[in-house]
Formats: structure tokens, sequence, C-alpha cells
């Protein structure tokens, strides 16, 4: 069959070079497109220049080219409705409903489904101006958390330490600091403890765990700096135990999908669940509708199913038919190489070099914000550019080949943190000592 693949970062890069290895596309006529893409997806697949809020563009395009089967990468399209306008042509598609996608794309949503289901979260008020969200600082402690409630490209939410500034930040919130999303702000109890995000893939009724990971979204080592979409990360994430990863789905993914069912919205896609580890037990943080942005590159580099076949099964609401996904045992780890300037503006244009010999350094590069200049050079086009991933038998040593392949790339103008992995090699180190 065709498929198209929505979107152009690393998480759709390390999509489209799992995807181009699916039976789904054994064809000698089978074609894998990406829309918008980038160069790095260019080696797995057709690119096509499609403006993504253009249903009807998008459409036309998967009539012409025979689309079976449409797989979604970002939040945005879900939340936009374009999966609804593709199913509603007939096309299978891998990603949630506008309805359903609102578990990324309203905080307050997320947040209401958790109080009326039991699931165990922060504590929470929906305010919808600023008198009243000034008001609702009475009920919460410093440090108070502050969330825009509709779609920030992950920088949408305040973590004040003294009232005053959570006065501040409301008020520049309600400003229209993060535009119509900040239109309501949803207030947080703080929570304490380690994060992991967990990733489950429903068909809207049976539900497959689908990995593991955990991020850095601090722009500096040691996790110091603002926040960023992702500086980096591993997988598994060995803090969520099994125990762990059993009250994770019995606690939280399992009401959730139960309840979205109930109420006549069915969740079909990829969960994805970032949580605290609490010492009162896992606790959500936020749903995503999507793979995470870099975990998802971690992932792809452990599975060893195939992608095609378990996201169509998704689609097409029949994950029972098939066999459970199988990871490997081995470790994956993903550096971000970010353009000087990010999270704030990043400078574009910078030239990049060395990706051969970074590959052959023993990892994947897959390419996040990067294109073409007039000469054929690859350039940094974007603030997260590039996604050093690789594999190894500990995080240890997957982190000790990610680093290696970042030295031997020639980019300039790009910056990385040095630290991705920090907690978990310091626990192999730890348990290293006490078995040594
Ligand atoms: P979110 O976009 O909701 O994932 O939040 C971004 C980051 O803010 C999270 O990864 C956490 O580090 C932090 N955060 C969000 N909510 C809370 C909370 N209730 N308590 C403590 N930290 C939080
Ligand atoms: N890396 C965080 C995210 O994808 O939301």
């Amino acid at each position: 069959m065709n498929i198209l693949l929505l979107g152009a970062g690393g998480r759709e890069h390390a999509l489209a070079w799992k995807l181009a290895q699916s039976r789904l596309l054994a064809g000698a006529q089978d074609t894998l497109y990406a829309a918008p893409g980038n160069p790095g997806i260019a080696d797995h697949a057709s690119c096509v220049a499609l403006d993504l809020t253009d249903h009807a563009a998008v459409l036309a395009f998967c009539e012409e080219a025979l689309i079976g089967f449409v797989v979604v990468g970002p939040e945005a399209p879900l939340v936009d409705g374009l999966g609804d306008a593709l199913r509603g042509a007939g096309i299978p598609v891998f990603g949630p409903s506008q309805q359903a996608a609102q578990l990324e794309g309203s905080k307050g949503f997320t947040k209401d489904l958790c109080a009326r289901a039991g699931i165990p979260t922060a504590g929470y008020r929906r305010t919808a101006s600023l008198a009243e969200a000034r008001a609702a600082l009475d009920a919460f402690e410093a440090p108070y958390v502050l969330k825009a409630d509709g779609l920030a490209a992950g920088k949408g939410v305040v973590i004040a330490a003294t009232r005053a500034e959570a006065e501040s930040g409301l008020a520049e919130m309600f400003a229209g600091q993060f535009g119509s999303a900040g239109a309501e702000v949803v207030i947080e109890e703080f929570m304490e403890g380690e994060e992991a995000s967990f990733f489950a893939i429903t068909d809207g009724a049976i539900i497959v765990p689908f990995g593991s990971a955990q991020d850095h979204k601090r722009v500096g080592d040691g996790d110091t700096g603002p926040n960023t979409g992702g500086m980096g990360a591993y997988s598994p994430a060995r803090v969520l135990t099994p125990m762990l990863r059993g009250e994770v789905i019995e606690r939280i993914i399992a009401p959730t999908v139960k309840a979205m069912a109930d109420a006549g919205t069915p969740y079909c896609g990829v969960l994805y669940a970032g949580l605290m580890l609490t010492a009162d037990g896992p606790k959500l943080i936020e749903y995503n509708a999507r793979f995470g942005d870099p975990e998802c590159q971690a992932l792809m580099m452990r599975l060893e199913s195939d992608l095609g076949e378990v996201l169509l099964a998704a689609a097409e609401h029949r994950l029972a038919s098939i066999p459970a996904p199988r990871f490997a045992r081995e470790a994956a780890l993903t550096v971000v190489m970010a353009a000087d300037g990010y999270p704030g503006t990043p400078a574009k244009g910078s030239p990049i070099n060395g990706l051969a010999a970074a590959e052959a350094a023993g990892a994947r590069v897959f390419h996040a914000g990067t294109a073409r200049d007039s000469g054929g050079g690859l350039v940094a086009n974007g603030g997260r550019v590039l996604n050093v991933t690789a594999l190894g038998a500990s995080v240890a040593e997957a982190q000790a080949r990610a680093y290696q392949a970042v030295d031997a790339l020639d980019a300039p103008g790009l910056f990385c943190r040095r630290d991705i992995g920090w907690r978990e090699v310091a626990r192999e180190d730890a348990a290293a000592q006490t078995a040594g």
C-alpha cells in the first residue's frame, strides 16, 4: 500500500526510517510519502510540500496518490481535526480524533477527566480570567504551577517560586503570552519526584504498552535553564519498574481509555503519559496525543516489531489480532543538537558536516530541523536540528556512543547537553559498585 507520514521533525525521521522497513511497503509499487518531511526523511520517503492546515489539499493528495494509510506525527494536525477529515474520506489514520486529542489540546479537559475517573494527578483549578486566577492562588502553596490550557509547543508551563512571581506569570499569560492557548489557565498543586514517560498504543479498547523513556526538558546541563521541547532522552526508563508500569496502566491509562470510550469519543493512537513518580506513587503530569520528540527516536531504535503493522492495527481497531510489540533489551539514548539561541530565537543557516563520520561512530543521526542550501549542503533550519541516537548494553554505553558520534560531527553552530541520561548512568554506577 501507499503510506503518508505527516510531519517534519526528528520524531518523523525516526518513524519514516522504521516505517520504510515495514512489510506494508514490501510491494514493488508501494511508496512511503512524507509531508512536508525534511532532508533526512527524504532518504526513506518521497517528500511532498503540503500545508497540513489545508485539509482539502491533504485529502486531494491522498486521493491522487492512492494513499491507503496516514500516520500523523505531530499534535497540531490532530487537534485541528485533520485525522477526522481523512477518516471521513475512508482512509485509516493513526492518531486520535479531534475530540480525543483534547487529552493533549486542553489541560483543563484532562484534569476534569482525571477528577471524574479518580486518576492520580495534581490538584487543580481551571480559571478563565486574571481576577479568578489570582483568587485561586489562595488555594495553593509555593511553588505555584501555572499552565496555559491549550497547545504551546511545550512552553506553556510556568513554575513560580513565590506568590509575586505567580501573579506576574498569570498577568503575562492572560495578556496573551501564549496566544489563545492561554485564554484559560490551569493552576496546579506542585508535585515532587522523578519524571518518566510511558507510551501506550490503543485502538480505543485494547491497550498495548509501547515502551518508556526519560526526557531532559531543561536546556542546560544538570537540568538548568529554560524549558525546551526536550534536549535528549533515553529508553527504557528503568525507574519505571514492572510494578510501577502495572500501576500506571491500571490506575492511569486504562481508566482514561475507558472514560474516553464511555464518553463516545474513543481514543485511538499513541497515548503518551508524562508521569511524576511521587512518594504516593505515579501521578499523571500531562498527556500527549502523539509520540514524544525526542523520546520516539530512542524508542524506534529499540523497536523490533513491524511499526507499520502495529500502527495500522491500531487505526483499524484490531490490536487484539497482532502479537505484542517487541523491543530490544538494549538501551537507546538520543542527544539533541540545537542551534545557538534555542530555545529563544535559533540561528538559521549554519553548515552541518560529518554525518557519515558520526554514523560510522555507531549512531543514527535523525534530522529534526535541517534544510539544503542552494549548493545542496546541509544547514540548520530550526531550534532542534539533529538527534544523535545510539544503542548500548547499558545507558552508559549508549551515552558514550552517542557522544562519540556528536564529537565526530562538524557543526559549529549547534550545541548539546553533555549529560543526557545522567540519572540512569548514576544508578548504573551505584549498582555496579554494590555488585563489585
Ligand atoms: P507539561 O507541559 O504539563 O508536561 O509540564 C512541563 C514540565 O513542568 C513538566 O515536565 C514538569 O517538569 C513540570 N510540571 C508540570 N506540572 C507539574 C506539577 N504539577 N508539579 C511539578 N512539576 C510540574
Ligand atoms: N519531549 C517532550 C514532548 O515530546 O512533549
